[in-house]
């Protein structure tokens, strides 16, 4: 994790925050100008509540692997719609699967502007830029 200088804010699930938390602080102790930051987000859920539009500005949003077989892809992409400004990077690693969750890339792409930048055709993994398209 590079959190040299930025504010970092590290996400999941509620029951597995604990987790979460103990990975960074593994991962980031004595290596981070300001540790990062552990916060629940349950997709598609309270995103104003927890992640109001006025006060958060972010810069990058990384996501890894975060499209597979589950039944909250709609409320994925709704809350990467509400994390962005016009000005925000999304940098996503995608593992190719299932046709159904490789769907999702269409679907992405009427929202957001996107550009591969790397491919890992041996691993059926590539990794995306994405800004989010004038509307
Ligand atoms: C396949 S793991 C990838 C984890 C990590 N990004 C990586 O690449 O190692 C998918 C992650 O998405 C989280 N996740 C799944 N459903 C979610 C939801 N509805 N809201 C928020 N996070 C969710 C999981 O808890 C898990 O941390």
């Amino acid at each position: 994790m590079f959190c040299e200088g930025a504010r970092v804010i590290a996400t999941d699930l509620p029951n597995l925050l604990g987790n979460l938390q103990y990975n960074v602080s593994r991962n980031t102790k004595m290596k981070c100008k300001h540790q990062p930051e552990v916060k629940e987000l349950s997709w598609g859920i309270d995103l104003e509540k927890n992640f109001p539009r006025s006060s958060n500005h972010f810069d990058y949003i990384l996501a890894t692997d975060v499209v597979y077989s589950h039944p909250f892809l709609d409320e994925l992409l709704t809350t990467f719609d509400h994390l962005c400004k016009d000005t925000t990077i999304i940098l996503w690693v995608m593992k190719f699967r299932l046709d159904k969750e490789n769907k999702f890339v269409d679907r992405f792409q009427e929202l957001f502007e996107m550009e591969e930048i790397s491919n890992f055709p041996s691993l059926n993994i590539k990794l995306y830029k994405a800004m989010k398209k004038k509307r």
